[in-house]
């Protein structure tokens, strides 16, 4: 079964991949020849997780999926959500949307976050989402060298180090993201028939 990835993150793909299993095989937007860049302009994760299946879905008529993620941190508002990987400048510079971050979060003592990611999928013509959350906090200090993004800040509930100090594994078995592609992986073992 082909099944179209809307990223062009090699990471991702191999993880996808792999919780997919042997049933499934992945192709990107490069690879059904759409090359240019996808366009992600909603002003909501939702929003943007859906205009990205539905644009690469209009252009191959594959059955497809896209993913968007935000860090929504409650004493911010839910910022910065949306924008977060165009928090301190459209660069997606991560150093400095960490540092936009703490500075933002000085003083303040309500340090509670949640990373959430949306799976927009478009299978057999209807549209499905799926979503994965993981609840936590906002650290003062980054600590921790693995990972990307905010992960040197952020402390899951239950544990007592950062993304950043874990192993990818140990991540991935928590995260919004695992989540979120947990349920899109069995709704298609579901629809396929796989146990
Ligand atoms: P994307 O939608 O997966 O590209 O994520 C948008 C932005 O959210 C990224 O550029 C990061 O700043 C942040 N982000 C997403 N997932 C993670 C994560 O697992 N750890 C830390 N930051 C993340």
């Amino acid at each position: 079964m082909k099944i179209l990835f809307a990223t062009n993150n090699a990471h991702k793909i191999a993880e996808v991949s792999s919780m997919l299993g042997n049933g499934f095989s992945l192709i990107t937007p490069r690879e059904a020849g759409v090359t240019e860049e996808i366009p992600e302009t909603q002003p909501t994760i939702e929003g943007n997780a859906l205009q990205k299946a539905r644009y690469v879905h209009e252009r191959t008529g594959l059955d497809c999926f896209a993913d968007d993620t935000g860090l929504e941190v409650a004493a911010l508002g839910g910022a910065p959500g949306v924008r977060s990987a165009r928090y301190a400048t459209e660069g997606h510079d991560f150093d400095a949307n960490l540092r936009l971050l703490l500075h933002n979060m000085e003083g303040v003592t309500d340090r509670r976050a949640r990373f959430r990611t949306v799976i927009a999928l478009i299978w057999r013509g209807e549209e499905y989402t799926f979503e994965g959350i993981v609840e936590g906090e906002i650290t003062r200090t980054p600590s921790g060298a693995g990972g990307f993004g905010y992960d040197p800040v952020f402390v899951p509930e239950g544990a007592s180090c950062t993304f950043a100090e874990m192993t990818a594994a140990e991540k991935n078995a928590i995260s919004h993201r695992g989540r979120a592609v947990a349920a899109l992986v069995r709704f298609l073992h579901e629809q396929c028939g796989i146990r």
